[in-house]
């Protein structure tokens, strides 16, 4: 059934980006997103150290499409016509009415509305196309960037969970969000 609505990859419009599946001519800009420790602080990943893992990293998001299991757009800048950062559909259940959604954005364009432009496009396709009746992301407290944005994008925080995340290994709290359509 995933098939229907990311198969083929969908393309999504939005002003200023466009979100788009990623390919291996994205490699530089997604090093340069992946490599910036900021980047995977709060998230269970490594910074990556040279192109070859973010060339594996590539790899490993078309496999994971191939099996229904991640659907990781990049984040294109509509001028300059290069990727900036990476929004995701972490998890969707069998009957896709909840959908997780994760984030990252190059240092360089942060604070510039681009995450907030995407995540809104993503959710109105989600919601529209789709039919998602809840969208859940999960933020570990300390991440403010991220609490504030899904704070702006009308998420609710609706659960502290103890010991709800594994971040490189460590057991840590994290806040549950959720937003739910009208
Ligand atoms: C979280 C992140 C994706 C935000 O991306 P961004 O493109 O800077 O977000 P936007 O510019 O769209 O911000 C939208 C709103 O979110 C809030 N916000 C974003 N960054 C913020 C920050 N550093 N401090 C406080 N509020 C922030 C603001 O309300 C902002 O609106 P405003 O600029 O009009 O005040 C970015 O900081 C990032 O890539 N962080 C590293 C990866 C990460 O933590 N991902 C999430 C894992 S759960």
């Amino acid at each position: 059934m995933y098939n229907q609505f990311f198969k083929p990859f969908p393309t999504i419009s939005a002003p200023r980006i466009t979100l788009r599946r990623i390919t291996m001519k994205d490699l530089t800009p997604l090093y340069d997103a992946c490599s910036d420790p900021s980047s995977s602080r709060y998230s269970g990943w490594y910074p990556h150290v040279d192109k070859s893992d973010t060339a594996a990293f590539i790899r490993y998001l078309n496999k994971s499409y191939r099996r229904n299991k991640l659907f990781t757009f990049g984040i294109i800048e509509n001028k300059l016509g290069c990727l900036i950062g990476t929004i995701s559909v972490v998890n969707i259940n069998p009957e896709y009415t909840i959908a997780e959604i994760g984030y990252t954005v190059s240092s360089k364009y942060r604070r510039k509305g681009y995450t907030g432009e995407s995540a809104r496009a993503l959710i109105d396709y989600l919601v529209k196309v789709v039919g998602i009746k809840r969208v859940e992301a999960k933020v570990l407290p300390e991440n403010e960037a991220s609490r504030k944005l899904l704070e702006s994008l009308g998420f609710k925080i609706e659960a502290f969970q103890k010991n709800g995340a594994v971040i490189r290994g460590e057991i840590k709290d994290c806040c549950l969000y959720s937003y739910i359509p009208e």
